[in-house]
């Protein structure tokens, strides 16, 4: 199968801990090993929002901020790089095209951004369409998509299923909330719409989360079906 894995920085690295970097790589190389082909794409984390915090007061725009949060990512992709060793690509890529031909080469690319005013979320979307991923998986720090954020609303309730409209619908709402954060963005879920991805959105705090979603579909997050009614 073709999967696209796209591992939050806070899941990734929220401290510098080489087993935690370690233990990702462990279950992406089983899953290479069990002939899955597999691209990755890797957030910048709080290392990313303290750099882009520090850099704001200094008065860098919102562009050269965005440009500073592509650098971390790409400073966590070369984490994961460095454990993977010769399975990945040796630099993140830094286009599709290039991630595309990583890819079809057989070589894991490890990638963190791509260009201003979007995040990795949209990366992973974007990757997966590229490639044609038959899964995207988002390993992030929450367990999955809720009606509204979990950490501002005690009634937020997560989805099981959502049709990519539904995604759209729902991401749209959390984003209109002042301070929510949706666990992905809008961006990614117009993506994974037009593109007609299968996408689930998880808790990637345990790496064996990943792992058990892209072999057996068994996981306790969402699950964006394209062929759902609308
Ligand atoms: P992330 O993808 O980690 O952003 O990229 P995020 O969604 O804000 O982080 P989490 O998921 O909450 O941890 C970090 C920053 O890098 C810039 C953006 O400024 C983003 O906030 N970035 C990233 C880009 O401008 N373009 C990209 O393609 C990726």
């Amino acid at each position: 199968m073709k999967v696209v894995v796209s591992v939050g920085g806070s899941v990734l690295a929220p401290d510098l801990d080489p087993e935690r970097v370690r233990a990702y790589a462990d279950v992406i190389e089983s899953l290479a090993d069990e002939g899955h082909q597999l691209g990755i794409v890797v957030g910048g984390g709080p290392t990313a929002r303290d750099y882009i915090t520090t850099a704001r007061e200094l008065g860098a725009n919102e562009i050269q901020l965005d440009e500073l949060g592509i650098s971390v990512t790409r400073l966590n992709a070369q984490l994961l790089i460095a454990a993977l060793g010769d399975r990945a690509a040796p630099t993140p890529p830094e286009t599709y095209e290039e991630a595309g031909a990583a890819f079809h080469r057989g070589d894991i690319p490890v990638m963190g951004g791509v260009a201003a005013a979007q995040t990795t979320d949209a990366v992973s979307a974007a990757v997966a369409e590229y490639v044609n991923a038959d899964l995207l998986v988002y390993a992030t720090s929450v367990p999955g998509v809720f009606s509204a954020d979990p950490n501002e609303d005690p009634d937020a309730t997560r989805f099981d299923e959502l049709s990519p409209a539904e995604l759209v619908d729902v991401i749209a709402d959390i984003e209109m909330d002042a301070g929510s954060n949706a666990p992905v963005d809008l961006l990614a879920a117009k993506i994974i719409g037009r593109a007609g991805l299968r996408a689930i959105v998880l808790d990637g705090t345990e790496p064996e989360a990943v792992a058990r979603a892209v072999r057996a579909d068994d996981h306790d997050g969402t699950e964006i079906r394209p062929g759902d009614p609308e």
